[in-house]
């Protein structure tokens, strides 16, 4: 996957004088299964989260309150997305450098994932990142 295909999708939106609900599907809203769901919250000012590839599992990261700014890199081109939208989602496939930045006061930054944890399946090194991605972009 390149950066320039990321992008942001809306989710189902059901609009209520009692209050809005959004929902995701897997394979429906979603183009993958979900095995697991955590949230990041509680981040201090200036803090950032991430900062590492997935080589097998892809996410969608939502963020459910407040914002913050997604950082993508695919070795070759960066790109910053900024979430802030309960009904967004940011969907990220595999082999793509990742940070989480600029989190708002209160802000939740829910994730689902394709995948249950793997550590093996992180790269943690943004040099071994790079001789990753050209190994798979030939
Ligand atoms: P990590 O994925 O590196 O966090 P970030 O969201 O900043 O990329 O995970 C941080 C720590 O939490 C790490 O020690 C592994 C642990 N962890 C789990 O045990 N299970 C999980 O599902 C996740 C996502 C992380």
């Amino acid at each position: 996957m390149k950066v320039s295909d990321a992008k942001i999708i809306d989710l189902p939106k059901i609009c209520d004088p009692r209050g809005n609900l959004t929902v995701v599907e897997e394979l429906k809203d979603i183009p993958f299964k979900i095995a697991r769901c955590y949230w990041i919250y509680d981040v201090p000012g200036g803090e950032s989260r991430g900062g590492h590839a997935h080589k097998k599992l892809k996410q969608l990261l939502i963020a459910l309150s407040g914002s913050f700014t997604v950082t993508l890199d695919d070795g070759t081109e960066k790109k910053t997305i900024l979430l802030n939208h309960p009904y967004q989602g940011l969907i990220l496939e595999t082999n793509i450098w990742r940070t989480l930045d600029d989190f708002s006061s209160g802000a939740v930054c829910m994730v689902l994932a394709s995948d249950i944890y793997d550590p093996d399946d992180y790269i943690y090194d943004y040099n071994e990142f790079i001789e990753y991605r050209k190994h798979l972009d030939g």
